[in-house]
């Protein structure tokens, strides 16, 4: 079987799976212990947080460890707001801007600030591609605005935003901007410092480490208000005993996917095209979704008009290969993706989107795949669909 859902998750690598079991079993440790067995496993948890700020571009000690990218996003649109509501000119802070591309862990934290607590909320126009007009920030922002939230990279259609220039303008106005780089890490600079944003969410399974691992980092002048009430633990922002082996294993992983991001982009890229090339040659109904050179390396999605998604994917995978028709999230709904429809693709063709997402690994020796045989294998499938109907 050939695995083409990266962007759904990705199996954890072997370097992080060695690096996390001596804290799940000799240093077991709790790291708010004072003793030996909790001081070893405070300097794991100290030495992970370095490297996971060492790669954000942030301090350690703006790191919070989170269950996984959901929790990280649902703390920085909540954590974020609720704080500068509470600390702003008397509660004068009421407004968020997102776009309507969000994964739902954004978008449902800022529908339930808007539900629950009042607050308004301006949703940024996003164009055919996906790709949001800076100039829209610009007049969208307002001297209420507590927070501008959105993805560095869209998980279903790859689509990578313009967050230096988007940065520059909240900045410009004192507005904290957060990004969800759930799907940019391994792939994207992450550096908090190099894009101008306040905040960054990570999750630790799109990279090689296991689910239930992930971050946010959020610059220290940022108020904070934590989700999670306890014992104080990661400087109050999340309470809770940290998982000392899963901070391990998301350092890990992450560093390691830093370090080859370079040469995998370009590598991926690169068989990307090939194959992308290949299915719309191949297949007349097909379209690309998503930004043609504002994409990530890994992300091929397409819609195949006159087709059904899920039959398409059923004859993937009679054939060897595993593919998606979005993002895992919305699986199992039978509601067009919002994601497509935000960017204009009608509920009908959206509903035969097929997504397909590369591992870093893929055009290696050990990631072994043929772009053009996937492209011909793409055809031959939707082209018994279409024979089919
Ligand atoms: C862009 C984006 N943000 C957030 C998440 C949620 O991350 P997690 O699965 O770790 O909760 C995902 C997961 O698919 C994602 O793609």
């Amino acid at each position: 079987m050939l695995y083409l859902d990266n962007a759904a998750t990705t199996p954890v690598r072997r370097e992080a799976l060695e690096a996390m079991i001596p804290y799940l079993t000799t240093e077991f440790g709790n790291p708010s212990s004072h003793h030996t067995f909790g001081e070893r496993a405070a300097a794991a948890l100290a030495d992970a947080r370095g490297t996971v700020a060492r790669i954000l571009g942030m301090r350690s000690s703006d790191v919070v460890f989170t269950s996984g990218g959901t929790e990280a996003n649902n703390l920085a649109v909540k954590g974020i707001t609720i704080a500068a509501h509470l600390s702003r000119h008397a509660g004068s802070a009421r407004h968020i801007i997102t776009t309507p591309i969000e994964h739902e862990s954004i978008l449902e934290s800022v529908d339930y600030l808007r539900r629950v607590h009042g607050f308004t909320v301006t949703e940024l126009p996003v164009d055919a591609v996906g790709r949001v007009d800076p100039g829209d920030l610009e007049t969208a922002l307002r001297d209420e605005t507590a927070l501008v939230t959105l993805g560095y990279a869209n998980n279903e259609i790859g689509t990578i935003q313009d967050v230096p220039a988007l940065a520059a303008i909240a900045r410009a106005r004192r507005v904290p901007i957060h990004v969800d780089a759930v799907q940019a890490a391994g792939w994207l600079d992450l550096s908090a410092t190099t894009l101008g944003v306040d905040a960054i969410s990570i999750a630790g399974h799109k990279v090689g480490a296991p689910p239930g691992t992930g971050a946010l980092a959020v610059r220290g002048r940022v108020p904070l208000e934590p989700l999670l009430h306890g014992g104080g633990q990661e400087r109050g922002r999340r309470s809770g005993t940290e998982s000392v082996a899963g901070a391990v294993a998301l350092a890990t992983a992450l560093a390691l996917a830093d370090a080859e991001r370079a040469e995998a982009s370009a590598r991926v890229a690169g068989f990307r095209d090939v194959f992308v090339a290949k299915v719309l040659d191949a297949i007349p109904a097909a379209r690309l979704t998503g930004d043609l050179v504002h994409r990530l390396p890994g992300t091929a999605s397409f819609t195949f008009a006159g087709t059904s998604g899920e039959a398409v994917l059923l004859e993937l995978e009679r054939r060897g290969i595993v593919s998606s028709s979005g993002s895992a999230c919305a699986a199992g709904s039978d509601e067009p993706s919002h994601v497509l429809l935000a960017i204009g693709i009608p509920g009908e063709v959206a509903q035969t989107s097929v997504r397909f997402t590369f591992s870093a690994r893929i055009g290696t020796t050990d990631g072994a795949a043929d772009a053009r045989t996937l492209g011909e294998a793409v055809a031959a499938s939707v082209a018994a669909v279409q024979s089919a109907a």
